[in-house]
């Protein structure tokens, strides 16, 4: 286990700490409806800052080993841990209780141990990010006086190296000065999985602390891919999706908790969860007691065992622009060029690239799936669970997968990190908000004002709310969006596909569950976007899921005479009860067992129903498929995927939303079909979509046919040539000053378009 660098002394002194509300409530001992919770309350806001100034936080770490007298004096890889608040927050409290102001007294000391706390959560991600470069977990933590003697905090003052800090002493009782201090042993394992570094309130002697969670319920999850186990608290009364992305734990729910997607499935396999009323009707008997229940619905009610994930992991995101291919092979050694990062966070997916600044090669890409998806699958349930006071948490998400997919494009290229320079991140509007911690309570309702669409940029430690070795001077830019609906991501698209520059008129288009489009050159340039539903990524679709492996992403219908001879995976013989028979071919993402079907197999799918005439031109399916819908292929235990004739009007509102939009913009921007030159289709979807069966389905119009070009990640690619063209800066300033932006909605023509697209 012990490596040449395992030892290592760390002191962190800079801390982003909001007080918590909820929490300083809880501490102080307040219940809602009391009077002097009302009090408080109204207190709570200037003390809070007050205290924050007065505090100086400050946390020793040191990677050594142990000696574990009860164990035969064994040494053990261990982290020694000092954390204190400092003197300031505890003088003003005691000023209080001195000067018989009981109340602000005890809201002040609520506040001081609500920070202390969220020092120590804070120092567990340092921890966590150098066991990860050692390769190593945390089995367990050690406090006084239920894990360790009370004077082995001396050990840990003299270990950590908090002894040389005047500001920290102990009593002869073994008390700290300042009292707002804690010290404790994480005892390091190899099994990395392991990270049981939080404290544990069962073995606490805290008696008083208001934050006990005696009542909680833990929880052990396990990961189905990855076997990863991570013990998680759960509050009675809490449900299980929210015990878990509260501990960070990932687990898709696309529909938000609302119970209505069906996707945030797991499976109780130790221990006992009780079926809620509502699981009962959406599993079978033999499901529920083979322990299926939905994490959203599920209240745990004593110790179990969860089994979740499964397929999200292979989410594909797009690594490619404007026919590079970005994910090629890690390039060991970057010598000494200089290099920045690019980033592209999209709602379901992220992508991180390492770019040589001078020669504009790109040295290696990570895609990564972005769990934000626990909070739902789309920016609206994004933007529902950030105003229910999951602000925090959702920021804390995407924090934490930026600097996870930071960290693996360096180590993967085994990069210098000292030789990276800058940092673009190129977003929506939402996942701009959400990474930025603001609030998107304006964003999502009329007229949906953003809180800041301009250029952001600050360090990569303020970005990410931590530090990361190495990387220190390391600035990052959001790029700037225009409007609630057009973020920075499309900007990127913009400077990636040369509007600034170009004479001749362009179309942009970024399929997804709002489609945005931008048509234009350089002088001037008509934005908007299309509300088109989540039909293009496979929701709302009763077989749908997202592009992971074995979703069917193609198909085609032949009428045939049937052989019987149907292989999964390659082809399924299809006998719709006597007369004609059809033969289905379908291909699977990675070829792999079919699990559902994604966007691009929606639109195939729909297609080849038309062409096969099963489906008329309204749209209308043979009624021999009315009732059980159009059988695609065998999934899992047997249970069909199906294409059913609601499927099929998802799909017909999805797209004649986006050729409406198109269309509009077209007549907006005063020009024909004939007028324009490329069609630059951006994004994953309109990557691995077969144009021909788009436009066999009037997506897009047929007379745009040989214009279009599937550019892939377009804001990627954006951010790439914002950080390695010396013109770039100017050339966003550009086209945000050609930018108009079109409200569709507004429109009488996007109005009469869309009925008139909805037909086949
Ligand atoms: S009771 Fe729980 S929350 Fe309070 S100090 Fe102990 S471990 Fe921490
Ligand atoms: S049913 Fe959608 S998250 Fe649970």
């Amino acid at each position: 286990m012990m490596e040449k660098n395992f030892e290592k002394s760390m002191k962190i002194t800079d801390f982003n700490i909001e007080i918590n509300k909820e929490n300083v409530m809880a501490l102080a001992g307040c219940r809602r409806g009391d009077p002097v919770c009302s009090e408080i309350e109204e207190e709570l806001p200037e003390l809070a800052r007050e205290m924050v100034k007065a505090a100086a936080p400050r946390a020793y770490i040191r990677f050594g080993m142990m000696r574990r007298e009860e164990h035969d004096d064994t040494v053990i890889p261990a982290v020694y841990v000092l954390v204190t608040a400092g003197c300031g927050m505890e003088q003003i409290s005691d000023g209080y209780f001195k000067a018989g102001e009981y109340l602000s007294g005890l809201l002040a000391d609520a506040i001081a141990d609500d920070y202390l706390f969220q020092v120590d959560g804070q120092v567990m991600e340092a921890v966590k990010a150098e066991c990860a470069l050692r390769h190593l977990g945390v089995a367990g933590r050690l406090e006084a006086p239920a894990d360790i003697p009370p004077e082995f905090q001396q050990t840990i003052m003299e270990e950590s190296g908090a002894a040389e800090d005047e500001m920290i002493s102990m009593t002869r009782g073994f008390m700290f000065c300042p009292v707002k201090t804690m010290a404790y042993v994480l005892v390091l394992t190899d099994d990395e999985k392991t990270f049981n570094a939080q404290h544990d309130c069962k073995k606490c002697g805290a008696k008083d602390c208001r934050m006990r969670k005696d009542k909680t319920i833990m929880i052990k999850t396990v990961n189905s891919e990855s076997g990863e186990e991570t013990w998680i608290e759960c509050a009675e009364g809490q449900n299980l999706l929210e015990a878990m992305t509260g501990a960070g734990v990932y687990i898709s729910a696309p529909c938000g908790g609302k119970g209505t997607c069906g996707k945030c499935r797991v499976r109780i396999t130790e221990g006992r969860l009780d079926a809620s009323p509502f699981e009962r009707m959406q599993f079978s008997r033999l499901e529920i007691k083979d322990g299926l229940r939905l994490a959203c619905r599920a209240y745990p009610k004593s110790e179990c065992t969860v089994v979740y994930g499964g397929g999200e992991d292979s989410f594909r995101a797009v690594a490619e622009f404007a026919g590079t291919d970005l994910s090629k092979s890690p390039d060991h050694g970057t010598g000494d060029a200089v290099l920045v990062i690019a980033a592209d966070i999209g709602t379901t997916t992220i992508a991180i690239s390492l770019v040589e600044k001078e020669s504009r090669r790109v040295v290696h890409t990570v895609a990564m799936i972005n769990r934000q998806r626990a909070y739902g699958a789309d920016v609206i349930a994004r933007m529902q669970a950030s105003n229910e006071g999951r602000r925090n948490e959702l920021q804390s998400s995407i924090r934490r997968d930026l600097k996870q997919g930071i960290d693996r494009v360096l180590s993967e290229t085994a990069a210098d990190r000292r030789l990276v320079e800058k940092m673009a991140i190129g977003c929506n509007m939402t996942m701009t908000h959400l990474l930025l911690g603001y609030p998107c309570s304006t964003l999502g309702v009329y007229p949906f004002t953003p809180v800041n669409t301009g250029t952001v940029e600050m360090s990569l430690e303020e970005i990410l709310g931590t530090r990361m070795p190495g990387l220190e001077k390391v600035m990052a830019v959001v790029l700037p969006g225009i409007s609630a609906f057009v973020g920075g991501d499309i900007v990127a698209g913009l400077l990636a596909c040369g509007f600034a520059e170009n004479q001749e008129t362009g179309l942009l288009i970024d399929l997804g569950t709002n489609g945005e489009m931008a048509i234009g050159n350089s002088d001037r340039i008509l934005v908007s976007s299309a509300a088109a539903g989540p039909a293009f990524e496979g929701g709302n679709i009763s077989c749908g899921v997202g592009s992971v492996d074995g979703a069917v992403c193609s198909a085609e219908i032949r009428r045939g005479t049937g052989t019987g001879n149907a292989s999964i995976g390659e082809r399924l013989q299809d006998e719709p009860g006597g007369g004609e028979q059809y033969e289905l071919n379908y291909e699977t993402i990675g070829r792999k067992p079919p699990v559902g079907i994604c966007g691009t197999g929606v639109i195939e799918i729909a297609s080849e129903l038309i062409s096969s005439k099963i489906a008329d031109e309204t749209g209308l399916m043979d009624e021999k498929y009315l009732d059980d819908g159009y059988k695609i292929a065998d999934g899992a235990n047997g249970t069909p995927i199906v294409f059913t004739q609601k499927d099929l009007r998802e799909l017909q509102l999805a797209k004649s939303a986006i050729r409406a939009g198109v269309e509009t913009l077209i007549l907006k921007y005063g020009i024909s079909y004939g007028d324009i030159g490329t069609v630059y289709l951006a994004g994953g979807f309109g990557f691995r979509m077969n144009i021909e069966k788009a436009l066999r389905i009037g997506l897009l119009p047929v007379q745009l046919k040989g214009k279009i070009k599937a550019v892939g990640n377009s804001s990627l690619g954006g951010a790439i040539r914002y950080l390695t063209d010396e013109h770039a800066e100017r050339d966003v300033e550009k086209i945000l000053h050609a930018a108009e932006e079109v409200s569709l909605s507004n429109q009488k023509e996007f109005q009469e378009l869309y009925l008139e697209h909805m037909f086949f």
